[in-house]
């Protein structure tokens, strides 16, 4: 039977990696997208289905536990259990914190870091009553260095790997590992956003002098949704060009 994978904000420039390359390892893969996206994301249906990927799509606001949970039922009910959650829904609203105003540090909070609490906390029981689940949270080499005029969202991401080493205690006897991606800056729309000048002079600090490419993110969270990554748990595994070692 084929592993059943939720992938969050997986219409987006990592997501759609990461979904592909479960489908093409093999997984039934589900992509979650915001329900104001749902003209979009029947778009990306039809063209991942052009590439040979039949991967469906669900709407859902993961910043909302409610939502959250009915689109879990929803994935259930259709397509069975939840087997390989990975919580990629991301946003920034990158301002200096002088002038960081609270609904750009909540949005990011809500969006980065209670989705994480919401979807998980709908699998959580179940994977453990199964013995099996793989939980892959998509933080930040910014949530592991800081960064100038993110201090919302590296707030979010480093604590998304708190949640990670402590669930990954919880579920390291029952089979199930949590572990935590960090990519450096990858070639998507949230880095585009980013001033010319400000993405050129990032790109000059990255020893590969270049972004990462979403494949290239997304072949680490394949090998730890796999069955062989089944001993690795608790782990952030930073994939950024070596802009950050520690
Ligand atoms: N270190 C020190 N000073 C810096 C700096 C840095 N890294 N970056 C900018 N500054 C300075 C500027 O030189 C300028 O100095 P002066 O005022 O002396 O001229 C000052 O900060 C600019 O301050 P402002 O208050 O005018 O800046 P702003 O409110 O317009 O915000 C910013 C600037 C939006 C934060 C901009 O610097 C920026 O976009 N920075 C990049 C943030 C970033 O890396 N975002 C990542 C997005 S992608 C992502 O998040 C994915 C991922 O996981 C990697």
């Amino acid at each position: 039977m084929a592993r059943i994978a939720l992938v969050t904000g997986g219409i987006g420039g990592i997501g759609t990696a990461i979904c592909t390359r479960l489908a093409k390892d093999g997984c039934s893969v589900v992509a979650n997208h915001h329900p104001t996206e749902a003209a979009a994301a029947e778009e990306w249906k039809k063209a991942r289905a052009a590439e040979g990927y039949e991967i469906a799509t669900i709407a859902a606001d993961v910043s909302s536990f409610e939502d959250s949970a009915r689109m879990i039922k929803e994935i259930t009910d259709q397509f069975g259990p939840v087997d390989i959650l990975v919580n990629c829904a991301g946003i920034t609203r990158d301002k200096t914190f002088k002038k960081m105003e609270s609904a750009q540090w909540e949005a990011v909070i809500n969006v980065n870091l209670n989705s994480v609490f919401n979807v998980t906390r709908q699998v959580w029981e179940g994977m453990l009553e199964r013995g099996y689940g793989r939980i892959i949270n998509i933080s930040s080499v910014n949530g592991q260095r800081g960064q100038f005029g993110q201090a919302n969202y590296s707030a979010a991401k480093a604590g998304m790997h708190g949640f990670t080493m402590a669930l990954a205690q919880e579920g390291a006897s029952k089979g199930v590992t949590v572990n935590t991606i960090s990519p450096g800056y990858v070639e998507t729309a949230m880095t585009l956003a980013m001033d010319d000048t400000v993405r050129n002079s990032i790109i000059g600090g990255i020893p590969m002098r270049r972004m990462a490419r979403p494949d290239e993110i997304a072949a680490a969270i394949a090998f730890l949704a796999s069955d062989e990554a089944g001993y690795m748990t608790g782990a952030n595994l930073p994939v950024n060009g070596g802009l950050f070692m520690h």
